[in-house]
């Protein structure tokens, strides 16, 4: 498209909503069981008509939570970039619409207060995120990790905080091990501000959330689970069965090193996508399935490097059960 031409969201986009949304934990709020994340694919490095050409046809087909973080990019914060003008140029119209999630955690800026769990940090990241994304105030603000080192009611009242001063509407947690999210539901929901979704790494190859406890923890105390890397950060498709195809992300050598593909895994993955093709099925689209087919998932957040992947994706909403 045109940078010119004025987007029209298509007026279709809720038509499947029965299919689509899925209530997050015990809040009001409903997220699409496959939501688009900006962790890759949408920094300064990548072709802005390309973003904006995913990002389209996500919202034309009801997906309407994007997730960013600080560091998103490359380069650090230039997917919020990307997201604020993507507000400016086709957004604005849609802002109620939408259910924007930002993060801070991980190193942002250098020198002591860059990072981690500090209320210095998650106060000045917030306010630098919002710059960057055009917009007033975020859905969902997360603690992107868990600090060791930072008491843990500094970071929670923290985020209490940010909800009272009107910046983000909502709060969440990631990666944060399990004794750590007790703490937290409780001091979140004694102060009126409950936790309303978990981010956690959970697919067909990482089951940890399920190992630890976490998932039934939010499922048994009506917090949401939103499932980052949902396709194993694309190990999880037909794409590096046989080869590493060039562009892939695990070609770039950056998140996904390629002595990650061992020949068992391979093998592995060869079954898998052997099982899929038996349900008829993509192996990207069974392995969503799977995810979203877990007890107390909320949404699989997925990544795409086009519009196809993300036609592909969004497939799993109709697939078989398991
Ligand atoms: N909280 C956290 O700590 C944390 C950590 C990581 C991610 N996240 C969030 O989770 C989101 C998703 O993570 P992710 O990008 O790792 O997710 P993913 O869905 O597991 O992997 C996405 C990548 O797989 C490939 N792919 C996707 N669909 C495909 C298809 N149908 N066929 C072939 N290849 C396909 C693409 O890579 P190619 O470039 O190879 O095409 C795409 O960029 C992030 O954007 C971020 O919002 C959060």
């Amino acid at each position: 498209m045109n940078l010119k031409e004025r987007y029209v969201a298509a007026e279709s986009r809720y038509d499947d909503a029965q299919n689509l949304y899925l209530r997050c934990g015990r809040s009001g709020v409903l997220l699409p069981k496959v939501s688009l994340g900006f962790w890759h694919n949408f920094g300064g490095v990548d072709p802005y008509e390309r973003s904006r050409a995913i990002t389209h046809y996500a919202f034309d087909h009801g997906i309407t939570h994007f997730d960013l973080a600080n560091n998103y990019g490359p380069p650090y914060g230039t997917a919020e970039e990307t997201f604020g003008r993507l507000m400016v140029d086709d957004f604005r119209p849609y802002r109620d619409e939408l259910f924007i999630s930002s993060k801070a955690g991980y190193d942002m800026w250098p020198g002591p207060y860059g990072e981690w769990g500090s209320r210095k940090y998650l106060m000045a990241s917030l306010d630098q995120s919002l710059r960057r994304m055009n917009l007033d105030y975020v859905d969902l603000f997360y603690s992107h990790r868990y600090d060791p080192n930072t008491p843990l009611e500094e970071t929670l009242q923290a985020l209490v905080d940010i909800v009272r001063a009107g910046k983000a509407l909502y709060v969440g947690i990631s990666s944060w091990p399990l004794e750590a999210l007790k703490v937290a539901d409780r001091y979140l929901r004694e102060r009126d501000v409950p936790l309303l979704i978990y981010q956690g790494r959970l697919n067909m190859l990482d089951r940890a959330p399920q190992e630890q406890g976490i998932l039934d923890y939010c499922a048994d105390n009506g917090i949401g689970f939103i499932s980052f890397s949902p396709l194993a950060q694309g190990l999880l498709t037909d794409k590096y069965l046989d080869t590493i195809p060039a562009g892939s992300r695990m070609s770039r050598e950056t998140s996904l090193p390629s002595s990650r593909l061992t020949p068992e895994l391979r093998d592995h993955l060869r079954q898998l996508n052997a099982q899929a093709a038996e349900r008829g099925e993509s192996l990207a689209e069974m392995a969503l399935a799977w995810v979203l087919a877990q007890r107390g998932i909320t949404s699989v957040l997925v990544g795409a490097s086009s519009v196809e992947q993300m036609e592909c994706n969004m497939k799993c909403i109709y697939a078989k059960p398991f």
